[in-house]
């Protein structure tokens, strides 16, 4: 039975740890937090991190837009919240609603306050290795690896999904760490003939059972970066939970796993871009 990396007890952890450096630091960090549209799981994560903030001295400062206010209303609102001082770091929850361009708009966010690290600017510095902010996920699957005292270097870590949230930096940050790394993505045929060659196995793309306990080496580590919700409310993620721990050495549970530590790097970068 594998051993479970409890994402939800770290990221509390983590959390005492940013509201002691902010209660010391005399500052107060600001997140500005847009909303456009109604999307029932965007306004569950801004609420949490809403939530977060409180917790750790963060002042929160929440935008809604209607789903039809238009990119250049979007647009106007970025600048004037890049000008702010109180504001040091703009989250602007995706995805967007259509007719807006996602580029455009993390585009528009200073790469000095993009606590998410999607701006081009960041992007590049993640790429070489000379970041700021590290994107929030991929760098909470990165902390828990430590943790538990998992060290990617020398293993075949295998990332199923090539977003520019997850995936894409995920496959950098192992990298990083010296990992031999194989992205695999929708078009990956015979998906289980590479991830069964994987020591550490990340699911990052968003389908409920897509990892089965077939498709997994025996004491391989399984991260589970998705949030799937299901028909009757409950939240799962790629894995097949049950069976794949059964085979796994590690697997992080959903929920309780990675979300918590992707708030919680939030709030990192967040007090990061206020001491900047
Ligand atoms: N939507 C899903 N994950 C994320 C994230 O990490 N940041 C933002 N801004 N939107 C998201």
């Amino acid at each position: 039975m594998a051993i479970i990396l409890d994402g939800k007890a770290l990221a509390a952890q983590v959390k005492r740890e940013v509201a002691e450096q902010v209660a010391t630091s005399g500052l107060v960090p600001g997140l500005a937090v847009i909303i456009v549209g109604e999307n029932s799981a965007s306004r569950i994560y801004v609420n949490a991190k809403k939530k977060d903030c409180e917790a750790c001295g963060i002042a929160s400062f929440e935008f809604a837009l209607d789903a039809d206010a238009g990119e250049a209303k979007l647009l106007e609102l970025i600048a004037e919240l890049n000008a702010r001082d109180d504001v040091h770091g703009i989250l602007v929850q995706l995805p967007l609603p259509a007719g807006y361009s996602e580029q455009a708009v993390i585009q528009a966010i200073s790469p000095k306050k993009d606590v998410d690290a999607f701006h081009f600017e960041n992007v590049g510095k993640i790429t070489t290795g000379d970041f700021i902010f590290l994107p929030c996920t991929p760098a909470g699957v990165m902390e828990i690896l430590e943790h538990y005292g998992i060290d990617p270097a020398g293993k075949h870590c295998v990332v199923v999904g090539r977003s520019n949230i997850v995936g894409k930096p995920q496959a950098l940050l192992l990298l990083h760490k010296h990992a031999t790394v194989t992205i695999c993505h929708s078009r990956t045929p015979d998906l289980g003939a590479i991830t069964r060659q994987a020591d550490i196995l990340v699911a990052a793309v968003g389908k409920a059972g897509l990892i089965t306990a077939d498709m997994v080496k025996p004491d391989a580590v399984v991260i589970d970066v998705a949030i799937n919700r299901m028909d009757d409310g409950k939240i799962c993620g790629d894995v097949d939970y049950d069976a794949v721990a059964e085979v796994a050495s590690h697997i992080t549970p959903v929920p309780g796993g990675i979300g918590p530590m992707t708030r919680a790097v939030l709030l990192r970068n967040t007090l990061k871009a206020t001491q900047l």
